[in-house]
C-alpha cells in the first residue's frame, strides 16, 4: 500500500494528493472519483480508520441480538451478549475464514459456522467443534485461541452506535464535535424516542461512493433532478388526491418563496448539515408536536426539533434525513465505481397510527426501492462516473455561493449552541462540500 501512496503523492503519473483538490477555487480533480489506486487508498486510511456506523440500538435491543454490517469492505456483526453487553465482531470464523453470520439480524444464543461447524457463544468464544473427541490437534491448538476477533473500537452516541477499525482513532464524542447537536434534533424531535422501523431497502449504483457523500448535501440539484417528483405533487394537489397530499414537503416553494430561510454548516471531521425551513408544516405527520414543542421551547427550538428541513452527513458514510422522510441512509463502498446505499425508514416511538401511516406511505412514496426520489439521484451518479471516465473537463466545480461564505455562526446555529467551521445563508450554495473534501485529504494524507 505504501508503494500506491508513494506513487499517488510524488510519481510522475499522479500529482500529489493535495493538488487534487483545490479548496481556494472549490474545485475536486475527477479523478479522485476514477483512480483505482485513489480508492484502494480510501479504504485504507478513511475507511479503516475513522468511525463508521453500524446500526442503531433499537435494532439490537435484546440479549442474543445480532446485525450484520459493514465497515468499507470488510464484512462485522454486532452481537448483544448474555450479560447484555455489545461487542462488535470481525465476521470470519476463525477456522478457515467463513463468514458465520450469514443474516441480515437475528437472535442466537450460539452461532455456528456453516462449513465444518464451529460454533460461538455470544461473548464471541468458540464453544464447540464437531468431533472434538478425537480432534488430534497440534499441540498449540485451544479452544482460547479462536474465538472471534472483536471490532478495536466501539461507541454509542444517543443510540447511533459506531465502531473503528482503528485502535487509536479519538473518542466518537471527540469525532462527532458539534454535529452532535443535529443528532440531538434528529432524537429529540420524538419525546418517547426514535426506532427504526421494520425492513430495508438496499440498492446499488454504478458510481463513486463520494457522488453519495455529496448528494444528500447538494441543494442546487433537487428541483431540477427531482422535476418529475414535483410535477407529480402539483398534480395531485389540482386533483386534490388526499391520499398522496398527506405529510408531502412541497419542495417547489422551498426554492421559490424567498422568506424561507435556509443555508448550510460545516463541522470539523468532515461532518455537514443542510437545512432548510419548512413551507406547508401542517401536512407533516409530526405537525401536532411542533405545535407543542412550541408552546414548550418557543418558536426558534420548535423549528429546529420538527419544522425544518434537515439533512446531517456524518463523515463518511451515513447521512440522518428529516424532511420527506425521517430516515437512515448507509452508504459503502464496493469498488471504485460501484456504491451500495441502504435506506431505514425511522419513526417516533408512541406515535399515533395515523401518522405512523402517513410516515410509511410518505418514505414509500419518495425513498423505497420504487420510490420517485432515489432513483433520480442515482441516475445521476451514474452519468457523472460515465462522464468522468471520458477525457474533458479536469475540475469538478462546485464554488456557487463563494462569496456568501461566513466563517462566522449564524443565528440559528446559535440557538442551537453551535460553533461551525464554516457557515452559508442558501440552501443551493455549494460551499457546504468543503468540509467533507478537508477532511478527504486530511484522512487521505495522515500518519
Ligand atoms: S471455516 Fe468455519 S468451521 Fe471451518
Ligand atoms: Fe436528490
Amino acid at each position: 500500500m505504501n508503494i500506491a501512496r508513494d506513487s499517488l503523492e510524488f510519481g510522475s503519473r499522479y500529482p500529489r494528493l493535495s493538488e487534487l483538490i483545490d479548496l481556494e477555487k472549490m474545485r475536486v480533480d475527477r479523478r479522485v472519483f476514477t483512480d483505482p489506486q485513489i480508492y484502494q487508498l480510501e479504504i485504507e486510511m478513511i475507511w479503516e480508520k475513522t468511525w463508521l456506523f453500524l446500526a442503531h440500538e433499537s435494532q439490537v435491543p435484546n440479549c442474543f441480538d445480532y446485525f450484520r454490517a459493514y465497515m468499507g469492505p470488510h464484512s462485522v456483526f454486532l452481537w448483544r451478549n448474555a450479560e447484555g453487553g455489545l461487542q462488535c465482531f470481525a465476521n470470519v470464523c476463525a477456522h478457515r475464514g467463513a463468514t458465520i453470520c450469514n443474516s441480515m439480524h437475528g437472535n442466537a444464543r450460539s452461532i455456528s459456522c456453516e462449513f465444518h461447524g464451529w460454533s460461538y457463544d455470544s461473548f464471541g468464544r468458540l464453544l464447540a467443534m464437531p468431533k472434538e473427541r478425537d480432534a488430534a490437534h497440534h499441540p498449540d491448538f485451544s479452544k482460547e485461541k479462536f474465538g472471534l476477533k472483536s471490532v478495536p473500537r466501539l461507541e454509542n452516541y444517543r443510540g447511533f452506535i459506531f465502531a473503528s477499525l482503528n485502535p487509536s482513532v479519538p473518542s466518537l464524542l471527540d469525532h462527532l464535535g458539534d454535529a452532535k447537536a443535529m443528532i440531538d434534533l434528529f432524537v429529540d424531535s420524538a419525546p418517547h424516542g426514535i426506532e427504526i422501523l421494520p425492513g430495508a431497502s438496499t440498492t446499488r449504483f454504478k458510481g463513486n461512493w463520494k457522488n453519495q457523500s455529496e448528494n444528500s448535501l447538494d441543494g442546487w440539484h433537487a428541483d431540477v433532478t427531482h422535476a418529475s417528483y414535483m410535477m407529480t405533487q402539483k398534480n395531485r394537489t389540482k386533483r386534490k388526491d388526499q391520499m398522496f397530499m398527506d405529510g408531502s414537503l412541497d419542495l417547489s416553494a422551498m426554492y421559490q418563496d424567498k422568506s424561507m430561510e435556509s443555508g448550510f454548516y460545516n463541522f470539523k471531521n468532515g461532518h455537514a448539515s443542510l437545512w432548510s425551513d419548512w413551507p406547508n408544516l401542517e401536512q407533516r405527520p409530526n405537525y401536532a408536536q411542533f405545535l407543542e414543542f412550541k408552546k414548550l421551547y418557543g418558536e426558534e427550538k420548535a423549528k429546529w426539533l420538527s419544522g425544518r428541513f434537515r439533512n446531517l452527513l456524518v463523515y463518511p458514510g451515513i447521512y440522518l434525513i428529516d424532511h420527506l422522510s425521517t430516515q437512515i441512509r448507509v452508504f459503502r463502498p464496493l469498488s471504485v465505481d460501484e456504491t451500495e446505499v441502504t435506506l431505514y425508514c425511522v419513526g417516533h416511538r408512541g406515535e399515533s397510527p395515523q401518522s405512523r401511516n402517513v410516515r410509511l406511505r410518505q418514505y414509500e412514496d419518495c425513498f423505497n426501492a420504487g420510490g420517485m426520489i432515489t432513483a433520480d439521484d442515482y441516475i445521476e451518479f451514474e452519468r457523472c462516473q460515465a462522464g468522468y471516465d471520458n477525457a474533458g473537463h479536469q475540475w469538478n466545480e462546485f464554488s456557487r455561493g463563494f462569496d456568501r461564505l461566513q466563517t462566522e455562526t449564524d443565528a440559528h446555529g446559535k440557538a442551537l449552541g453551535i460553533k461551525a467551521e464554516l457557515c452559508g445563508s442558501q440552501f443551493e450554495d455549494e460551499g457546504i462540500y468543503i468540509g467533507l473534501w478537508k477532511e478527504w485529504l486530511r484522512l487521505m494524507t495522515s500518519d
